[in-house]
C-alpha cells in the first residue's frame, strides 16, 4: 500500500484526477469502480470539465446505495452520480451500474453480483468513513463478503446527516446495499482519498495497524497497488 501526502482535498483530487485520466487515456473501455461522499466531489467537477475525455465505452460501477430510497430522491447515490457526473459526460445509460435501494434487498444483491461477475474493475474508487468502513462495509463485515444489505453504524449515520441531511439524523436511511470487500478488493487497481481530522484515528490503524475486520480499510495492506491520498490533518497520528 502506497500513500501519498496531499495538501488539502483540493490536491488529492486533482492527483486521482491524473490516476483518472491515465486509466482513460490507456484503455478507452475501462470499467470503473466510483464512490459517492464528500472526498470524489471536485474529481467529478474536473472530470465533467474535461470535454476530451471520451467515456463513451466506459463502463461503471458504484459501491453502494441507500435502502428505501428511491432513485429521484436528491439524497439517493444514483442522484448525486447523476448530478456530480454523469448527466456532465458522455457515458452510456446502459454503462452505468448502482445497487438498486427499492427493490427486494436479496434480489438487488444477487442482480449486482451477477453483474459484477462478467466484469474486472480497472480502478475503484474509495472513501473511507470515520470508522474505517470502505463502501458501506462497516466495521465487522467479513473480508469475503460480496454485494450484501447491511444495518449503517451510528457513526455512519451521524456524519452522513451532518454531511448532507442538514444534521437531521433521522432522515439518514438505516440500512444500505454495498459491493462486499471481497468486490472491491477483486479490482485491479485501487485509489483511496482520505482527508480531514475526522478520518486520523482510523487512518492510522489502515496504514499501521494490523489487518483487522474492526477497521475494514485495513484490508487493502494486501492489495497489490493500492494508494491513499491523505493530507496532513488525517495523517496526523501516524508514529
Ligand atoms: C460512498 C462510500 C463511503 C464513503 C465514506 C466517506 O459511496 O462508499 O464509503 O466513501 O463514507 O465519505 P466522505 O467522503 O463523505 O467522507
Amino acid at each position: 500500500m502506497k500513500v501519498v501526502e496531499v495538501k488539502d482535498l483540493k490536491e488529492a483530487n486533482e492527483k486521482v484526477y491524473e490516476v483518472f485520466c491515465n486509466q482513460l487515456k490507456e484503455k478507452k473501455n475501462s470499467v470503473l469502480g466510483l464512490a459517492t461522499g464528500s472526498s470524489p466531489i471536485h474529481l467529478y467537477e474536473l472530470l465533467s470539465k474535461n470535454k476530451e475525455l471520451d467515456f463513451s465505452e466506459v463502463i461503471t460501477f458504484n459501491l453502494d446505495e441507500y435502502a428505501l430510497l428511491d432513485k429521484n430522491h436528491p439524497q439517493s447515490y444514483y442522484y448525486f452520480m447523476h448530478k456530480h457526473l454523469f448527466s456532465n459526460i458522455n457515458v452510456q445509460s446502459h454503462h452505468i451500474h448502482i445497487p438498486s435501494g427499492v427493490l427486494k434487498p436479496q434480489e438487488a444483491c444477487d442482480e449486482y453480483n451477477d453483474l459484477l461477475n462478467q466484469y474486472t474493475i480497472d480502478l475503484q474508487l474509495l472513501g473511507m468513513g470515520s470508522n474505517g468502513h470502505i463502501g458501506f462495509n462497516e466495521p465487522g463485515t467479513s473480508f469475503d463478503s460480496i454485494t450484501h444489505f447491511i444495518e449503517l453504524d451510528e457513526s455512519t449515520r451521524k456524519d452522513n446527516a451532518r454531511l448532507f441531511f442538514n444534521n437531521n439524523l433521522d432522515e439518514v436511511p438505516t440500512h444500505a446495499i454495498t459491493m462486499g470487500i471481497a468486490n472491491i478488493m477483486k479490482a485491479k487497481k485501487i485509489v483511496l482519498i482520505a482527508c480531514g481530522a475526522n478520518k486520523a484515528k482510523a487512518l492510522q490503524k489502515v496504514i499501521q495497524g494490523s489487518v483487522t475486520i474492526d477497521i475494514p480499510a485495513s484490508i487493502l495492506q494486501k492489495h497489490p497497488d493500492c494508494t491513499i491520498y491523505a493530507d496532513q490533518e488525517a495523517l496526523q497520528l501516524l508514529k
